[in-house]
């Protein structure tokens, strides 16, 4: 299955927006492998909208490379991603055009499937853009899954209709591996805050084959790039890492990794937070307190090997105190048992907690731990 677990990697868009070239692609290709991105588990490089000709070619009816930014073609591009033993990513779209107006793949869908195969393409994000009113999104999308799936090479299928037509409901039916549940995030608290609320009752249609796809994460932006906004603090990059892990959303990459800060590169390839995210299970978390119309809340996450995540997160503005009852978990006290906690951000402070705990967290701040019951 290739989305047994939330799919991991780096996309173009965030940053480079249509500013995409062979060195950039080539440059973060070193760059994942080099900073241990690639053995944290980022294997996709994912390159988005931009990449082609605005026409198709008149003979074979192929969508071409840009020969000025992809002079050597896209299966020299995919062999070296490949050769960094990484996988390669392309981008169309169900419409007869993408958002930044290049070919889409409107009728084109199985000749398309196998150019990306021909290519070398492990990845295709489907995008929404510009598909005719009398067509539907779920066959659309139906049509690309079966020409993927029908090209001759596997290929992750990532939909991204921004959560239209309730795609929650279908998406998995018509094949995708992972979907875009939202519209586009940029490089703000305010921006990721609120993609992540309007789904927190999605979740639970997110699962192992077919991931809620939350967008491309903005960690490292600090507001630069084609989607950079205010940008974010560090404690704001820390929480919606935190968000993204807990809630099993694939984690792609947005910032240029060539210049990622060392706060950032810790953050992104913390392994208990990936571990989190990873998780075999792949199960949805569920709240145990909420308040602040439900922008402080404390979930609690059922992993494999008897072990548990427990979110602690203020989206609110001020600071708040939070507490849970092991008896909400599913602890009760009677039973005398306790929870052995380990601060996923700092795992040599592991510490006993019994009946209730309680502590105050900053705004925009949280708190990850992995739990166990003793
Ligand atoms: C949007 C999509 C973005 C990006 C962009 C490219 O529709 O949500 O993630 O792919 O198109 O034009």
């Amino acid at each position: 299955m290739l989305s047994r677990v939330p799919p991991m990697g780096f996309n173009t868009w965030n940053t480079f927006g249509p500013d995409i070239d062979e060195t950039v692609i080539l440059q973060t290709a070193d760059k994942m492998v080099e900073l241990g991105l690639k053995d944290a588990g980022y294997e996709y490089l994912v390159i988005d909208d931009c990449w082609s000709e605005r026409e198709r070619d008149a003979v074979s009816g192929k969508i071409v490379p840009d020969s000025v930014k992809f002079p050597h073609g896209m299966k020299y591009v995919s062999d070296y991603v490949h050769s960094k033993g990484l996988k390669f990513g392309m981008y169309s779209c169900a419409g007869v055009r993408t958002c930044a107006d290049y070919p889409g793949s409107f009728d084109h869908e199985y000749l398309d499937a196998v150019t990306f195969a021909e290519y070398g393409a492990d990845f295709l994000k489907y995008d929404f853009c510009y598909h005719p009113d009398t067509s539907n999104g779920p066959l659309l999308y139906r049509r690309m899954a079966l020409a993927l799936r029908n090209c001759g090479r596997d290929i992750l299928y990532s939909a991204c209709n921004w959560g239209s037509d309730e795609v929650n409901t279908w998406i998995r039916s018509a094949g995708a591996h992972m979907y875009r549940s939202t519209g586009d995030i940029s490089d703000s608290f305010v921006s990721f805050r609120d993609i992540f609320l309007s789904q927190i009752d999605n979740f639970a249609y997110s699962s192992p084959a077919c991931f809620n796809d939350i967008d491309m994460l903005t960690v490292g932006m600090y507001g630069s790039g084609n989607v950079g906004a205010t940008g974010c603090t560090d404690v704001e990059y820390k929480t919606q890492f935190a968000l993204w892990c807990m809630y099993s959303a694939p984690l792609m990459l947005g910032c240029d990794i060539r210049k990622i800060n060392d706060f950032c590169l810790d953050l992104v390839k913390n392994p208990r937070l990936i571990r989190i995210n990873q998780d075999r299970e792949g199960r949805p978390p569920f709240i145990v307190t909420k308040h602040s119309g439900g922008k402080v809340f404390c979930s609690v996450k059922i992993m494999s090997d008897n072990e548990y995540a427990i979110l602690r997160v203020n989206l609110d503005d001020s600071e708040h105190r939070l507490y849970f009852c092991l008896e909400d978990i599913g602890i009760p006290a009677a039973t005398g048992k306790s929870l052995m906690l380990t601060d996923a951000f700092s795992d040599d402070r592991s510490f006993r907690c019994g009946e209730i705990y309680a502590d105050h967290l900053a705004a925009h701040d949280c708190r990850v731990f992995i739990a166990r019951i003793v």
